[in-house]
């Protein structure tokens, strides 16, 4: 008996030293990780500065996603803040923040590629979804950036639980720069309409969550409360029979419900809900042309 429970003891001690032990191991690999550096060389977009073009990275700033993170008026806000010890907050991005020292190649590394200026890869921001922005547009963005008021304080806040700092360290949760191919040219020209082309121009913005082929599954790295992103393809469980037109499709991004009138969940409706018609209805003509994939497939 006794020695049983020696033995016992000694699988417990050993059972601890090996939770520490891939604890701490989790944790270097993930900070190696984050302060990796990432060569990307990068040209300068030409910076607008008429009124329309301001408009035009007004609108960008508004619908893309990027106020979900970074506020409205710039100054950064919180975005995840999961009791599990996920907590994650986007910069002060006016031009008393983060950016004060930014050149113009500094804001494109950091939207297009998701590396600062520092070569470091940004986490959680999904530069990948911004990468094949066109020249005019990240030019128009960065112009509305560089003209908001500026705001004080703001710093960036990343605050990740062990199991992500683990499965980040070892490249199950990958981050923007990991996931972008930084060989690509830039996006050609391409002209708004109510085109699947210019749909799935706009609809890079919904592969963060829903995935390259949008086909939905758990998002990397998201607090176990989130619900898996849909299937936005005709697979299975896909979601789509819900949207038979596009007015019921535009009426679920301005409202956050589906036409049954329930919540969805996670989705970034303050954005969303911004993208104007010709955006709105593109992406919905985009989203039928897509292939079946199976839900989950990414
Ligand atoms: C899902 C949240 C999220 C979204 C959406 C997002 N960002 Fe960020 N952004 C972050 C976080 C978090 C950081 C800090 C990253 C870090 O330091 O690793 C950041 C950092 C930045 C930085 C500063 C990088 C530095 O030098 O420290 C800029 C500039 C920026 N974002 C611009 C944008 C723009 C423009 C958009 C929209 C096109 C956008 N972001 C969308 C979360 C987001
Ligand atoms: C921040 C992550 C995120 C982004 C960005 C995002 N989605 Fe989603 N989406 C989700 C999640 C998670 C769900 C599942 C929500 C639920 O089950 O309540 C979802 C569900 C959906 C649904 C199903 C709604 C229903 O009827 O149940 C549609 C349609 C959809 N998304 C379309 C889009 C489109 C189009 C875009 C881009 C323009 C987009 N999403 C961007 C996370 C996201």
């Amino acid at each position: 008996m006794k020695r049983w429970i020696k033995w016992g003891a000694w699988f417990l001690a050993a059972g601890l030293l090996l939770v520490v032990a891939a604890a701490v191991l989790g944790t270097q690999l993930g900070e190696r990780k984050r302060m990796r550096h990432v060569d990307v060389s990068v040209q300068a977009v030409a910076v607008p500065d008429d009124p329309a073009s301001l408009e035009r990275g007004r609108y960008l700033f508004l619908s893309r996603g990027c106020t979900e993170c970074h506020g409205v008026n710039g100054g950064g806000r919180e975005f995840i803040n999961d009791p599990n010890g996920l907590r994650v907050a986007g910069p002060n991005i006016t031009p008393s923040g983060v950016v004060a020292g930014y050149q113009v190649v500094d804001w494109v590394r950091t939207i297009r590629q998701g590396v600062k200026p520092d070569g470091r890869p940004v986490f959680i921001m999904p530069s990948e979804e911004f990468n094949r922005l066109t020249d005019a547009d990240v030019g128009a963005l960065i112009a509305y950036l560089k003209s908001l008021p500026p705001l004080p304080g703001g710093a960036a806040v990343v605050e990740l639980p062990l199991p992500v700092k683990i499965l980040y360290g070892v490249g199950v949760i990958p981050d923007a720069a990991g996931t972008i191919d930084h060989s690509l040219p830039p996006q050609q020209p391409i002209a708004a309409g109510v085109t699947a082309a210019y749909g799935a121009y706009v609809a890079n913005m919904c592969m963060g969550c829903h995935g390259a082929g949008l086909s939905g599954g758990r998002i990397p790295g998201s607090p176990p409360s989130w619900p898996a992103a849909a299937n936005l393809t005709p697979g299975d469980g896909s979601v789509m029979g819900r949207y038979p037109d596009a007015a019921h499709f535009i009426a679920m991004l301005r409202s956050g419900k589906r036409p049954d009138g329930s919540a969805i969940a996670v989705m970034p409706f303050e954005s969303l809900g911004q993208l104007d018609d010709t955006d709105a209805q593109a992406v919905y003509a985009y989203l039928k042309t897509l292939p079946a994939r199976p839900h989950g497939q990414r």
